[in-house]
């Protein structure tokens, strides 16, 4: 009796258990690579296994390289401040910031797919950041000029990157890592706490570094 409660009460029972509320994942890529791309395919993986573990996930994906936000101007950032916009193409693209900050608070699970570019993200996903990373929005200075977070708590963050170097602790082109770093500094900035890394195999947690499956 109790072991078949025990079994009920397993992960696996969970799994099969289908949830009240339905899961948000916001699913990102950013790598110019198309179908060859390596971070496309850790980042559809880890999709596919967090759409297995919570049946019924809404998705919401956005291609940054084939549907990229221009860069911030001073025109975006006039019309943050009410300015009207002339141009119809800007005023869409403007919108489209918006959009991007609505696909971050709905989202219970964010999972981002970034290769390393001399460096750091891309550029499309830098532009994707400034757009997202916005005073009064998604995040606030507060009394003693900590930034503090304006998006709702509990988020799960997967960042599924690539590169072709090696820039563990004490390596040569250490003091060159503005990739991942970058990615979850900015990410923790507005509240966005990364929950894994995963990179072609090897798996990280922020606080301990592990080995395996994620
Ligand atoms: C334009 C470009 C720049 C790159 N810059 C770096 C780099 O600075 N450091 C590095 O380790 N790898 C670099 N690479 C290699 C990629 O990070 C690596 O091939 C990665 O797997 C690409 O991910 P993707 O297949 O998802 O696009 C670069 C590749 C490209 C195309």
């Amino acid at each position: 009796m109790f072991r078949s409660l025990r079994k009920m009460l397993s992960p696996a029972a969970a799994i099969r258990t289908p949830e009240a509320h339905a899961m948000k994942l916001l699913h990102i890529d950013s790598s110019i690579l198309g179908p060859n791309s390596v971070s496309r395919a850790l980042s559809a993986d880890i999709v596919a296994r967090q759409v297995a573990l919570h049946p019924g996930t809404e998705l919401v994906y956005r291609d940054l390289a084939s549907d990229t936000a221009l860069h911030l101007t001073g025109v975006h950032l006039a019309a943050r401040q009410g300015t009207p916009i002339e141009d119809a193409a800007l005023r869409k693209d403007v919108a489209c910031g918006d959009v991007y900050i609505d696909d971050l608070f709905a989202a219970d699970i964010i999972v981002i797919g970034t290769p390393m570019y001399n460096f750091s993200i891309p550029s499309q996903l830098k532009a994707w950041i400034d757009r997202v990373v916005v005073a009064g929005k998604t995040f606030r200075y507060g009394a003693n000029g900590a930034p503090e977070s304006l998006l709702p708590k509990g988020k799960k963050i997967y960042i599924a990157s690539s590169r072709g170097g090696v820039y563990a602790p004490g390596s040569p082109a250490a003091a060159l890592e503005h990739h991942e770093s970058y990615l979850i500094g900015v990410l923790a900035f507005i509240g966005l706490r990364c929950h894994r890394r995963s990179r072609r195999g090897y798996c990280a947690r922020p606080r301990r570094a592990r080995r395996g499956d994620c």
